[in-house]
């Protein structure tokens, strides 16, 4: 278990923000590195041609680390969802197959799938959500000889509700079925390791769970994978992108690996400084500490919210960061205590059916006590 870091970010005592799941806010270390970088780029001459290089390996081999992969299978790019549709734009499917997703999926798993399935004569499938929350069996029964690609998250990120790669992937490799998963709402509080779990390509944003900035996230892509075409054609991954004098002979070859993936300017002088640092305070916490300690905030939520009319999955189906919980009166109700908890500076989401509870480090006993406080005062008796 790790102690209480709320001295690690900037959260006055009078807010509790039960919403990492919604936008991480930015570590100290992380701000630190970001003010270095604008004084380094108010002053260009301090910015070397190394920096376009260096900076970005670093990223890549810290979250190369993160997911038991090695740099030359990682990407640096923009958003999930340019990712995802990098993944959508290299696999294929034959007239008739179809691509397996979780109803209620997050958009940017779900539009390049539209692309690809609309491309190739495909169909989407949408496994619809289980009533007993179990969301490895329902996906195990709806797989079939027809699901070429299944585009799953590790936990769904309405309610953290759980999918069991673990089981999945096997059960896709069988069948010949390709893997691609965001990783958005569970990568740096959810151990994955893609050395154990065979995954096709895999996008995480950094601003959540990663600690990161808004604006930057990671692709991996297997090595099977690092042929593919790229999204953007920029120059920086093509092959000796290094040499700046020799940048107008132009090359047909890409950097190694999947660089070829790379976002143009993705060397962002801003952000990647601020990723890096996120990365190495993550990585110095681990996620398997973080999930954890995260995991003992939930429980005591759980259990405490019980007897107050508030429901949610038991533990097993459910990640251990996010906890989704269901109001009686549930939706327009929910919405509206929502809103009265936000008013006395205790913040959390709903969505979907669902209020979602997201803590961090930062989270302390007085945060807990302040939102099961509210909502015992706000609910009606
Ligand atoms: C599951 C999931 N994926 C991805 C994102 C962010 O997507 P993008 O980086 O495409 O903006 C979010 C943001 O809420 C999310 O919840």
């Amino acid at each position: 278990m790790i102690p209480c870091q709320r001295h690690a970010f900037d959260i006055p005592d009078d807010v509790a923000y039960f919403n990492c799941a919604y936008m991480a806010p930015t570590l100290k270390v992380v701000r630190q590195a970001a003010e270095d970088a604008l004084a380094r780029t108010s002053q260009p001459w301090r910015v070397t041609p190394m920096d376009f290089f260096a900076p970005p390996e670093r990223a890549r081999a810290l979250f190369a680390q993160l997911i038991g992969a090695t740099a030359d299978d990682v990407a640096i790019v923009s958003s999930a969802s340019y990712g995802i549709s990098t993944a959508a734009k290299n696999l294929r499917l034959r007239r008739g197959q179809s691509i397996l997703l979780l109803e209620g999926e997050f958009p940017s798993n779900v539009y390049p799938w539209y692309e690809l399935a609309r491309r190739d004569g495909g169909t989407l499938r949408f496994v619809p959500r289980p009533q007993d929350g179990d969301w490895t069996a329902a996906i195990l029964r709806a797989l079939d000889d027809e699901v070429a690609i299944a585009a799953l998250p590790h936990c769904h990120w309405t309610d953290g509700s759980l999918v069991d790669l673990a089981r999945v992937s096997p059960a896709l490799q069988e069948r010949g079925a390709r893997l691609v998963l965001d990783v958005t709402q569970s990568l740096g509080a959810l151990p994955l390791d893609v050395s154990r779990i065979k995954v096709d390509f895999l996008a995480c944003a950094a601003y959540k769970w990663l600690l990161g900035p808004n604006g930057l996230s990671f692709l991996y892509a297997s090595p099977e994978h690092h042929n593919g075409d790229p999204l953007d054609y920029n120059w920086i991954n093509r092959e000796r992108s290094e040499d700046f004098a020799g940048l107008v002979n132009y090359r047909e070859g890409y950097q190694a690996g999947a660089r070829r993936y790379d976002v143009g300017e993705r060397s962002s002088f801003v952000l990647i400084p601020m990723a890096i640092a996120a990365l190495e305070q993550l990585l110095a916490w681990t996620p398997e500490a973080i999930m954890d300690t995260l995991g003992a905030v939930t429980d005591e939520l759980a259990a405490r919210l019980l007897p107050l009319g508030v429901h949610s999955l038991p533990a097993p189906l459910r990640a251990r960061h996010i906890l989704g919980v269901q109001f009686a009166e549930g939706g327009e109700r929910m919405a509206a205590m929502v809103e009265q908890l936000r008013a006395r500076k205790v913040f959390v989401s709903v969505r979907g059916q669902t209020a979602r509870l997201a803590p961090h480090l930062w989270t302390n006993q007085q945060d807990v006590e302040r939102l099961l406080a509210a909502v015992a005062d706000l609910r009606p008796r």
